[in-house]
Protein backbone atom coordinates (compact mmCIF):
# COMPACT_ATOMS: atom_id res chain seq x y z
CA UNK A 1 0.00 0.00 0.00
CA UNK A 2 0.92 3.41 -0.78
CA UNK A 3 1.85 5.99 2.46
CA UNK A 4 -1.62 8.36 2.45
CA UNK A 5 -0.96 11.79 1.05
CA UNK A 6 -0.93 15.29 2.25
CA UNK A 7 -1.07 18.57 0.01
CA UNK A 8 0.36 20.82 2.22
CA UNK A 9 -0.98 24.72 0.99
CA UNK A 10 1.12 27.38 3.44
CA UNK A 11 -0.97 30.60 1.35
CA UNK A 12 -0.27 33.99 2.54
CA UNK A 13 1.18 35.99 5.54
CA UNK A 14 2.23 33.73 8.20
CA UNK A 15 0.65 30.62 6.99
CA UNK A 16 4.30 29.69 5.70
CA UNK A 17 5.35 30.63 8.82
CA UNK A 18 3.33 28.12 11.12
CA UNK A 19 2.99 25.69 8.46
CA UNK A 20 6.83 25.53 8.27
CA UNK A 21 6.53 24.08 12.43
CA UNK A 22 3.96 21.64 11.29
CA UNK A 23 6.32 20.20 8.55
CA UNK A 24 8.52 19.66 11.42
CA UNK A 25 5.85 17.57 13.58
CA UNK A 26 4.52 15.73 10.41
CA UNK A 27 8.55 14.77 9.63
CA UNK A 28 8.80 13.64 13.39
CA UNK A 29 5.54 10.95 12.78
CA UNK A 30 7.38 9.97 10.11
CA UNK A 31 10.50 8.94 11.54
CA UNK A 32 9.64 8.16 15.30
CA UNK A 33 6.10 6.70 14.79
CA UNK A 34 6.47 5.21 11.41
CA UNK A 35 3.89 7.50 10.15
CA UNK A 36 5.29 7.93 6.44
CA UNK A 37 2.75 10.29 4.33
CA UNK A 38 3.79 11.45 0.55
CA UNK A 39 3.59 15.18 1.61
CA UNK A 40 3.30 17.54 -1.42
CA UNK A 41 3.59 21.35 -1.58
CA UNK A 42 1.63 23.93 -3.50
CA UNK A 43 0.32 27.64 -3.74
CA UNK A 44 -2.71 28.95 -2.87
CA UNK A 45 -4.36 32.34 -1.93
CA UNK A 46 -2.35 35.28 -2.98
CA UNK A 47 0.71 33.45 -3.69
CA UNK A 48 -0.76 31.59 -6.15
CA UNK A 49 -1.74 34.68 -7.63
CA UNK A 50 1.46 36.43 -8.07
CA UNK A 51 3.02 33.05 -9.91
CA UNK A 52 -0.26 31.98 -11.69
CA UNK A 53 -2.58 35.06 -12.19
CA UNK A 54 -4.80 32.74 -10.35
CA UNK A 55 -5.29 32.19 -6.59
CA UNK A 56 -5.72 28.74 -6.85
CA UNK A 57 -4.68 26.58 -10.06
CA UNK A 58 -6.17 23.84 -11.86
CA UNK A 59 -3.29 21.35 -11.30
CA UNK A 60 -3.14 22.29 -7.58
CA UNK A 61 -7.03 21.97 -7.45
CA UNK A 62 -6.87 18.50 -9.16
CA UNK A 63 -3.81 17.45 -6.54
CA UNK A 64 -6.30 18.66 -3.58
CA UNK A 65 -9.13 16.36 -4.93
CA UNK A 66 -6.74 13.29 -5.07
CA UNK A 67 -4.91 14.41 -1.60
CA UNK A 68 -6.04 12.11 1.36
CA UNK A 69 -5.58 15.31 3.05
CA UNK A 70 -5.07 19.08 2.18
CA UNK A 71 -3.34 21.46 5.22
CA UNK A 72 -3.41 25.39 4.60
CA UNK A 73 -2.48 27.97 6.13
CA UNK A 74 -3.94 31.15 5.74
CA UNK A 75 -4.79 33.61 2.71
CA UNK A 76 -4.96 37.15 1.56
CA UNK A 77 -2.89 40.15 2.86
CA UNK A 78 -2.95 44.06 2.46
CA UNK A 79 -0.75 43.03 -0.87
CA UNK A 80 -3.58 41.79 -2.76
CA UNK A 81 -6.70 44.01 -1.25
CA UNK A 82 -7.16 46.14 -4.45
CA UNK A 83 -7.52 42.75 -6.63
CA UNK A 84 -10.48 41.96 -8.46
CA UNK A 85 -12.89 40.04 -6.94
CA UNK A 86 -13.30 37.03 -8.56
CA UNK A 87 -9.12 36.51 -8.21
CA UNK A 88 -8.88 37.39 -4.71
CA UNK A 89 -7.08 35.33 -2.23
CA UNK A 90 -10.22 34.23 -0.65
CA UNK A 91 -11.64 33.18 -3.57
CA UNK A 92 -8.97 30.30 -3.39
CA UNK A 93 -10.23 29.25 -0.36
CA UNK A 94 -14.05 29.43 -1.35
CA UNK A 95 -13.60 27.48 -4.99
CA UNK A 96 -11.51 24.69 -2.92
CA UNK A 97 -14.22 24.31 -0.31
CA UNK A 98 -16.92 24.02 -3.05
CA UNK A 99 -14.87 22.14 -5.52
CA UNK A 100 -14.43 19.26 -2.37
CA UNK A 101 -18.03 19.92 -1.51
CA UNK A 102 -17.16 20.01 2.30
CA UNK A 103 -20.50 20.09 3.75
CA UNK A 104 -19.12 18.95 7.76
CA UNK A 105 -17.43 22.02 8.99
CA UNK A 106 -16.12 21.05 12.68
CA UNK A 107 -15.02 23.79 15.04
CA UNK A 108 -13.80 22.45 18.53
CA UNK A 109 -13.99 24.57 21.36
CA UNK A 110 -11.33 23.21 23.24
CA UNK A 111 -9.93 24.96 26.60
CA UNK A 112 -6.38 23.64 28.00
CA UNK A 113 -6.20 24.05 31.48
CA UNK A 114 -3.24 26.46 31.50
CA UNK A 115 -4.94 28.79 29.50
CA UNK A 116 -8.15 28.83 31.12
CA UNK A 117 -7.41 32.31 32.90
CA UNK A 118 -6.71 33.28 29.27
CA UNK A 119 -10.49 33.03 28.79
CA UNK A 120 -12.94 35.90 29.12
CA UNK A 121 -15.65 33.59 31.57
CA UNK A 122 -14.47 32.13 35.00
CA UNK A 123 -12.35 29.71 35.06
CA UNK A 124 -14.66 27.39 36.58
CA UNK A 125 -17.03 27.68 33.32
CA UNK A 126 -13.99 27.03 30.60
CA UNK A 127 -11.56 24.77 32.40
CA UNK A 128 -11.55 21.46 30.82
CA UNK A 129 -13.95 22.52 28.16
CA UNK A 130 -14.20 20.09 25.40
CA UNK A 131 -16.85 20.28 22.48
CA UNK A 132 -17.52 20.10 19.06
CA UNK A 133 -19.66 22.52 16.63
CA UNK A 134 -20.30 20.73 13.45
CA UNK A 135 -21.61 23.59 10.96
CA UNK A 136 -23.04 23.11 7.60
CA UNK A 137 -20.75 24.44 5.31
CA UNK A 138 -22.57 24.33 1.55
CA UNK A 139 -26.10 25.45 1.98
CA UNK A 140 -28.27 27.05 3.56
CA UNK A 141 -28.61 31.16 3.24
CA UNK A 142 -24.85 31.77 1.90
CA UNK A 143 -25.92 29.98 -1.38
CA UNK A 144 -30.10 30.12 -1.48
CA UNK A 145 -31.63 31.41 -4.56
CA UNK A 146 -33.17 33.94 -4.97
CA UNK A 147 -30.73 36.42 -4.09
CA UNK A 148 -29.72 40.00 -4.70
CA UNK A 149 -30.74 43.70 -3.91
CA UNK A 150 -33.41 44.32 -6.24
CA UNK A 151 -35.72 47.61 -6.63
CA UNK A 152 -39.13 47.32 -5.28
CA UNK A 153 -41.27 50.69 -5.99
CA UNK A 154 -38.55 53.36 -4.94
CA UNK A 155 -36.72 51.36 -2.62
CA UNK A 156 -33.69 49.07 -2.29
CA UNK A 157 -34.91 44.97 -1.01
CA UNK A 158 -31.94 42.69 -0.02
CA UNK A 159 -32.85 39.22 -0.45
CA UNK A 160 -31.21 36.06 0.83
CA UNK A 161 -33.10 32.65 0.91
CA UNK A 162 -32.49 29.65 3.05
CA UNK A 163 -33.15 26.69 1.53
CA UNK A 164 -32.39 23.13 2.51
CA UNK A 165 -32.95 19.79 1.08
CA UNK A 166 -33.14 16.59 2.73
CA UNK A 167 -30.25 14.97 1.94
CA UNK A 168 -28.05 18.15 2.52
CA UNK A 169 -29.16 17.73 6.47
CA UNK A 170 -28.79 14.36 6.51
CA UNK A 171 -25.27 14.14 5.73
CA UNK A 172 -24.29 17.03 8.29
CA UNK A 173 -26.22 15.17 10.93
CA UNK A 174 -24.55 11.67 9.82
CA UNK A 175 -21.76 12.83 10.48
CA UNK A 176 -22.23 14.98 13.92
CA UNK A 177 -23.52 11.65 15.05
CA UNK A 178 -20.53 9.47 13.99
CA UNK A 179 -18.42 12.02 15.59
CA UNK A 180 -20.47 11.62 19.24
CA UNK A 181 -19.69 8.23 19.12
CA UNK A 182 -16.18 8.73 19.23
CA UNK A 183 -16.69 11.31 21.79
CA UNK A 184 -18.98 12.00 24.25
CA UNK A 185 -21.62 10.35 23.04
CA UNK A 186 -24.06 13.74 23.09
CA UNK A 187 -25.84 15.97 20.09
CA UNK A 188 -27.75 19.29 20.43
CA UNK A 189 -29.17 20.05 17.49
CA UNK A 190 -29.34 24.19 16.77
CA UNK A 191 -32.59 25.41 14.47
CA UNK A 192 -35.29 27.73 14.84
CA UNK A 193 -37.78 25.69 14.23
CA UNK A 194 -40.23 28.43 16.11
CA UNK A 195 -40.07 30.57 12.95
CA UNK A 196 -38.28 28.49 10.00
CA UNK A 197 -39.47 26.18 7.97
CA UNK A 198 -36.10 25.47 7.55
CA UNK A 199 -35.65 25.01 11.02
CA UNK A 200 -38.94 22.59 11.05
CA UNK A 201 -37.70 20.44 8.02
CA UNK A 202 -33.77 20.40 9.87
CA UNK A 203 -35.68 18.94 13.44
CA UNK A 204 -37.43 16.77 11.31
CA UNK A 205 -34.73 14.82 9.38
CA UNK A 206 -32.03 15.06 12.12
CA UNK A 207 -34.85 13.59 14.52
CA UNK A 208 -35.13 10.69 11.59
CA UNK A 209 -31.76 9.87 11.31
CA UNK A 210 -31.42 9.41 14.77
CA UNK A 211 -34.28 6.94 15.08
CA UNK A 212 -33.00 5.02 12.33
CA UNK A 213 -29.42 4.36 12.44
CA UNK A 214 -27.74 6.52 15.88
CA UNK A 215 -30.69 5.90 18.85
CA UNK A 216 -27.34 4.99 21.11
CA UNK A 217 -26.48 8.40 20.66
CA UNK A 218 -28.30 10.75 23.03
CA UNK A 219 -29.98 13.77 20.97
CA UNK A 220 -31.53 17.19 21.86
CA UNK A 221 -32.90 19.94 19.92
CA UNK A 222 -32.49 23.51 21.20
CA UNK A 223 -33.23 26.84 19.37
CA UNK A 224 -30.11 28.43 17.75
CA UNK A 225 -30.60 31.78 20.02
CA UNK A 226 -31.15 29.68 23.36
CA UNK A 227 -28.06 27.62 22.33
CA UNK A 228 -26.30 30.73 21.89
CA UNK A 229 -27.45 31.72 25.70
CA UNK A 230 -26.31 27.88 27.14
CA UNK A 231 -23.13 28.36 25.61
CA UNK A 232 -22.10 31.23 27.57
CA UNK A 233 -24.12 30.14 31.01
CA UNK A 234 -22.93 26.53 30.98
CA UNK A 235 -20.77 25.58 28.16
CA UNK A 236 -19.96 22.55 29.57
CA UNK A 237 -23.49 20.40 28.97
CA UNK A 238 -22.44 19.88 25.53
CA UNK A 239 -20.71 17.67 23.33
CA UNK A 240 -21.11 17.65 19.84
CA UNK A 241 -23.61 20.87 18.19
CA UNK A 242 -24.48 20.30 14.85
CA UNK A 243 -26.31 23.56 13.30
CA UNK A 244 -26.71 25.06 10.20
CA UNK A 245 -24.51 27.74 8.18
CA UNK A 246 -25.24 30.82 9.29
CA UNK A 247 -25.76 29.65 12.77
CA UNK A 248 -22.87 27.82 12.80
CA UNK A 249 -20.87 30.77 11.53
CA UNK A 250 -22.03 32.77 14.65
CA UNK A 251 -21.80 29.75 17.39
CA UNK A 252 -18.65 28.76 15.96
CA UNK A 253 -16.86 31.56 16.54
CA UNK A 254 -18.87 32.70 19.96
CA UNK A 255 -17.58 29.15 21.11
CA UNK A 256 -14.38 29.36 20.19
CA UNK A 257 -13.47 32.92 21.78
CA UNK A 258 -14.49 31.34 25.10
CA UNK A 259 -11.15 29.31 24.89
CA UNK A 260 -8.92 32.19 24.69
CA UNK A 261 -6.77 33.12 21.76
CA UNK A 262 -7.12 32.82 17.80
CA UNK A 263 -4.07 31.14 17.51
CA UNK A 264 -4.96 28.45 19.26
CA UNK A 265 -7.83 27.02 16.88
CA UNK A 266 -8.20 24.29 14.52
CA UNK A 267 -10.67 23.55 12.29
CA UNK A 268 -11.62 20.73 9.44
CA UNK A 269 -14.10 20.69 6.94
CA UNK A 270 -15.44 16.77 5.51
CA UNK A 271 -16.90 15.75 2.49
CA UNK A 272 -18.00 12.90 0.96
CA UNK A 273 -16.34 9.05 1.61
CA UNK A 274 -13.97 8.76 -1.51
CA UNK A 275 -12.84 5.18 -3.25
CA UNK A 276 -10.51 4.52 -0.03
CA UNK A 277 -12.89 5.18 2.19
CA UNK A 278 -11.50 8.61 3.67
CA UNK A 279 -13.64 11.19 3.37
CA UNK A 280 -12.32 14.15 1.01
CA UNK A 281 -10.80 16.56 3.59
CA UNK A 282 -9.17 20.10 4.36
CA UNK A 283 -8.15 21.00 7.53
CA UNK A 284 -7.16 24.95 8.25
CA UNK A 285 -6.30 27.01 11.39
CA UNK A 286 -9.46 29.36 12.18
CA UNK A 287 -7.48 32.32 12.04
CA UNK A 288 -5.97 34.67 8.92
CA UNK A 289 -2.87 35.54 7.50
CA UNK A 290 -2.32 37.97 10.27
CA UNK A 291 -0.16 40.87 8.55
CA UNK A 292 0.40 42.98 11.46
CA UNK A 293 3.09 40.19 12.72
CA UNK A 294 3.85 38.21 9.27
CA UNK A 295 7.83 37.99 9.65
CA UNK A 296 8.54 38.41 12.93
CA UNK A 297 8.72 35.12 13.96
CA UNK A 298 5.61 35.47 16.71
CA UNK A 299 2.75 33.85 15.26
CA UNK A 300 1.29 31.26 17.38
CA UNK A 301 1.92 27.40 15.33
CA UNK A 302 -0.71 25.94 18.06
CA UNK A 303 -3.72 26.34 15.88
CA UNK A 304 -1.83 24.80 12.75
CA UNK A 305 -0.49 21.98 15.07
CA UNK A 306 -4.02 20.89 15.87
CA UNK A 307 -4.96 20.63 12.62
CA UNK A 308 -2.66 18.09 11.97
CA UNK A 309 -3.70 16.51 15.02
CA UNK A 310 -7.30 16.37 13.36
CA UNK A 311 -5.93 15.49 10.22
CA UNK A 312 -4.70 12.22 12.07
CA UNK A 313 -7.54 11.39 13.92
CA UNK A 314 -10.14 11.98 10.74
CA UNK A 315 -8.26 11.03 8.02
CA UNK A 316 -5.84 8.46 9.07
CA UNK A 317 -7.58 7.23 12.15
CA UNK A 318 -4.46 8.00 13.91
CA UNK A 319 -6.46 9.01 17.17
CA UNK A 320 -4.42 7.18 19.56
CA UNK A 321 -1.27 10.05 17.73
CA UNK A 322 -3.71 12.74 17.56
CA UNK A 323 -3.93 12.25 21.93
CA UNK A 324 0.26 12.11 21.77
CA UNK A 325 0.22 15.26 19.70
CA UNK A 326 -2.85 17.03 21.68
CA UNK A 327 -1.35 16.27 25.00
CA UNK A 328 2.14 17.18 23.72
CA UNK A 329 0.70 20.99 23.19
CA UNK A 330 -0.91 20.39 26.71
CA UNK A 331 2.32 19.75 28.29
CA UNK A 332 4.37 22.96 26.47
CA UNK A 333 1.24 25.37 27.80
CA UNK A 334 1.40 23.53 31.45
CA UNK A 335 5.15 24.33 31.33
CA UNK A 336 4.95 27.41 30.54
CA UNK A 337 5.52 27.80 27.37
CA UNK A 338 3.71 31.13 25.31
CA UNK A 339 3.66 33.16 21.80
CA UNK A 340 2.91 36.73 22.33
CA UNK A 341 -0.42 36.15 21.72
CA UNK A 342 -0.95 34.27 24.52
CA UNK A 343 0.91 36.49 27.18
CA UNK A 344 -1.64 39.11 29.10
CA UNK A 345 -0.30 41.33 31.84
CA UNK A 346 1.86 38.79 33.66
CA UNK A 347 5.16 39.74 31.19
CA UNK A 348 6.34 36.57 30.48
CA UNK A 349 8.83 36.15 28.32
CA UNK A 350 7.23 35.13 24.89
CA UNK A 351 8.68 32.33 22.70
CA UNK A 352 8.81 32.63 18.88
CA UNK A 353 7.00 30.91 16.34
CA UNK A 354 9.94 28.25 15.95
CA UNK A 355 10.55 27.57 19.55
CA UNK A 356 7.13 26.73 20.66
CA UNK A 357 7.45 24.32 17.19
CA UNK A 358 10.55 22.92 19.14
CA UNK A 359 9.03 22.71 22.30
CA UNK A 360 6.29 20.97 21.35
CA UNK A 361 8.97 18.66 18.96
CA UNK A 362 10.40 17.87 22.74
CA UNK A 363 7.56 17.30 24.35
CA UNK A 364 7.05 14.59 21.82
CA UNK A 365 9.90 12.83 21.85
CA UNK A 366 9.50 12.68 25.36
CA UNK A 367 5.92 10.85 25.21
CA UNK A 368 7.68 7.65 23.23
P1 LIG B 1 -6.39 37.40 11.28
O1 LIG B 1 -6.93 36.13 11.85
O2 LIG B 1 -5.36 37.27 10.26
O3 LIG B 1 -5.80 38.29 12.48
C1 LIG B 1 -6.58 38.82 13.54
C2 LIG B 1 -5.67 39.14 14.74
O4 LIG B 1 -5.26 37.93 15.38
C3 LIG B 1 -4.39 39.87 14.33
O5 LIG B 1 -4.05 40.78 15.32
C4 LIG B 1 -3.37 38.76 14.27
O6 LIG B 1 -2.06 39.18 14.52
C5 LIG B 1 -3.85 37.81 15.36
N1 LIG B 1 -3.53 36.42 15.02
C6 LIG B 1 -4.13 35.64 14.07
N2 LIG B 1 -3.56 34.44 14.01
C7 LIG B 1 -2.57 34.44 14.93
C8 LIG B 1 -1.60 33.47 15.32
N3 LIG B 1 -1.53 32.25 14.77
N4 LIG B 1 -0.73 33.81 16.29
C9 LIG B 1 -0.78 35.01 16.86
N5 LIG B 1 -1.66 35.96 16.54
C10 LIG B 1 -2.54 35.68 15.57
O7 LIG B 1 -7.64 38.21 10.72
P2 LIG B 1 -7.67 39.62 9.94
O8 LIG B 1 -6.61 40.52 10.46
O9 LIG B 1 -9.06 40.03 9.98
O10 LIG B 1 -7.35 39.25 8.42
C11 LIG B 1 -6.05 39.35 7.85
C12 LIG B 1 -6.08 38.73 6.46
O11 LIG B 1 -6.37 37.33 6.56
C13 LIG B 1 -7.16 39.31 5.55
O12 LIG B 1 -6.63 39.40 4.25
C14 LIG B 1 -8.28 38.30 5.62
O13 LIG B 1 -9.07 38.32 4.46
C15 LIG B 1 -7.50 37.02 5.74
N6 LIG B 1 -8.24 35.94 6.39
C16 LIG B 1 -8.02 34.68 5.90
C17 LIG B 1 -8.63 33.59 6.50
C18 LIG B 1 -8.29 32.25 5.98
O14 LIG B 1 -7.33 32.09 5.25
N7 LIG B 1 -9.03 31.23 6.36
C19 LIG B 1 -9.54 33.74 7.64
C20 LIG B 1 -9.63 35.10 8.12
C21 LIG B 1 -9.02 36.14 7.50
MG1 LIG C 1 -17.02 33.47 10.71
Amino acid sequence: MTNPSILILPGDGIGPEVMTEVEKIIAWFGEARDLKFNVETDLVGGAAYDKHGTPLADSTLEKAMNADAVLLGAVGGPAYDDLDFSVKPERGLLKLRKEMDLFSNLRPAQCFDALADFSSLKRDVVAGLDIMIVRELTSGIYFGEPRGIIKEGNERVGINTQRYTESEIERVARSAFELARRRGNKVCSMEKANVMESGILWREVVTEVHAKDYADVELSHMYADAGAMQLCRYPKQFDVIVTDNLFGDILSDAAAMLTGSLGMLPSASLGAPMENGRPKALYEPVHGSAPDITGQGKANPIACILSFAMALRYSFDEGAEADRLEAAVETVLANGARTADLIGEEGVEPLSTSAMGDAILAALAASV
